[in-house]
């Protein structure tokens, strides 16, 4: 079931920083047993770097990041879901949400690297697999499998 009350929206404020980290920390690190989750990472802050936070009536409950390459292509990073909000469309909601962001930049063809394990979200959402830079493939990402989803056909 798809909410429609939530929304993709940019970071901005403090509050939303605090969601936002908080929210990648706990699930993407921590779950996972990395360590040395950053936030004052420099990627989170250049210019063609979208941070965005899915927010629903009752608060956030999703993150993700969409990279700008500014030569038509984005990258899609760092996706995550409350884990008590899962199965519930808002994954699918926050895929929606940055086909729209990246088709407001001009981007074409977004690119993934998925954990194993979320292979299959990214299919149901007609993403396939397509390997589009193996220099990506290297320490927590190793394992990753490289998926495309062309949004627009280049003319
Ligand atoms: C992957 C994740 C974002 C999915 O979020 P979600 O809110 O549960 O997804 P939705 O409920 O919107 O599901 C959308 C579709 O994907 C499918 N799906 C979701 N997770 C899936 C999985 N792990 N394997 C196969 N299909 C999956 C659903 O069945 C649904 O299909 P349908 O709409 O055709 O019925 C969430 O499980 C998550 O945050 N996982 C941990 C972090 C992670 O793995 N991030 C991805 C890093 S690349």
């Amino acid at each position: 079931m798809i909410q429609v009350a939530c929304r993709l929206d940019p970071v901005s404020s403090p509050s939303d920083w605090r969601h936002f980290h908080t929210l990648r920390r706990d699930i993407l690190w921590t779950a996972r047993g990395r360590t040395g989750y950053d936030e004052n990472h420099p990627d989170d802050r250049r210019p063609d770097h979208h941070p965005l936070l899915l927010k629903c009536q009752d608060g956030p409950v999703g993150v993700v990041r969409l990279d700008d390459r500014r030569d038509g292509t984005g990258i899609v990073r760092l996706v995550a879901i409350a884990p008590d909000r899962r199965g519930q469309g808002l994954g699918r909601a926050l895929g929606a949400g940055v086909e729209a962001k990246a088709r407001g930049l001009n981007i074409d063809t977004l690119f993934v690297n998925a954990v194993p394990d979320a292979v299959g979200f990214y299919e149901a959402m007609d993403w396939e697999r397509f390997c589009w830079d193996t220099s990506e493939l290297v320490g927590d990402a190793a394992n990753c499998v490289q998926m495309r989803k062309i949004l627009r056909a280049r003319s």
